[in-house]
């Protein structure tokens, strides 16, 4: 292992190890979520999942929450445990397989649809693949009750079908995780979700430095409109509404 992988092992032990004793609560649902394989994301993206949404909690914006893009539920798991229970959280998804990718999707996105209508896909770590596993919305509901979240009590609403079918968003919106991997996906849930993002809200876009078709609906979608927003790598893409007066997320 060379110096630069030890250094960065070093160092994020050292911010795990931080994370334990300052935020023990994020820390245990996170490493939970992790250990559990219920969701795509690792460590660090669940955490600026979570912490963006205690930063939209602290700045008491309004607006509801939203995930577009579920899976196994593990990353709305960690945002139903950051927010407070009375703020609205809707969950889209199929909650069964991934729909084809379109025109607007590269060959990654092809390529990797062929697999898992071809039943070749692997799970999270040697598990199943999420889109073969019956039932998937009745785990994810079971889920959040054993992490003590359950759904009528905490304003989650998990909305199955097509986001083309069943995304109709007329409230406002404090913040957005869109994580559906191709272009037609991610423009439904811009195209919902933006007119609606309250000044200082943020749209977390998780595949746009990982398909073709999350990526190309982000840049074209945001192309005229980058003076509203500011884009800011963390560990994804985020995207936060510029606020009107002179205050920021802190
Ligand atoms: C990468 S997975 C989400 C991973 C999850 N957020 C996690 O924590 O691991 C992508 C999900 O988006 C859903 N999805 C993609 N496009 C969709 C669409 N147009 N309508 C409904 N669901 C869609 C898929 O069914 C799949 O569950």
């Amino acid at each position: 292992m060379s110096n630069f992988s030890r250094l960065k092992k070093i160092r994020y032990a050292l911010h795990l190890a931080r994370l334990a004793i300052l935020e023990p609560a994020a820390f245990q649902t996170i490493r939970t979520v992790r250990r559990e394989k219920l969701s795509y994301l690792g460590f660090s993206a669940l955490y600026d999942l979570y912490s963006t949404v205690r930063q939209v909690e602290r700045a008491r914006l309004p607006g509801i929450m939203i995930e577009g893009g579920c899976a196994l539920g593990g990353s709305a798991l960690v945002m139903a445990s950051a927010k407070q229970p009375q703020r609205p959280f809707f969950i889209y998804d199929t909650f069964e397989l991934i729909p084809p990718p379109g025109t607007g999707d590269g060959q990654d996105a092809q390529e990797r649809y062929q697999k898992i209508i071809s039943h070749e896909s692997e799970g999270i770590r040697g598990d199943a693949y999420y889109g073969y596993i019956p039932n998937l919305l009745e785990r994810i509901e079971a889920n959040f009750e054993r992490y003590h979240l359950p759904a009528n009590q905490h304003q989650i609403h998990l909305v199955k079908g097509l986001f083309q079918d069943t995304m109709q968003v007329s409230e406002p919106v404090s913040l957005a995780h869109l994580d559906c991997d191709w272009y037609e996906s991610v423009m439904t849930c811009l195209t919902q979700i933006e007119p609606r993002l309250v000044p200082g809200g943020v749209l977390i876009i998780d595949d746009y430095f990982d398909w073709s078709g999350a990526r190309s609906a982000v840049d074209e979608y945001f192309a005229d409109k980058h003076e509203n927003y500011m884009f800011v790598t963390k560990s994804r893409l985020h995207i936060q509404k510029k606020m009107t007066r002179y205050t920021h997320l802190k």
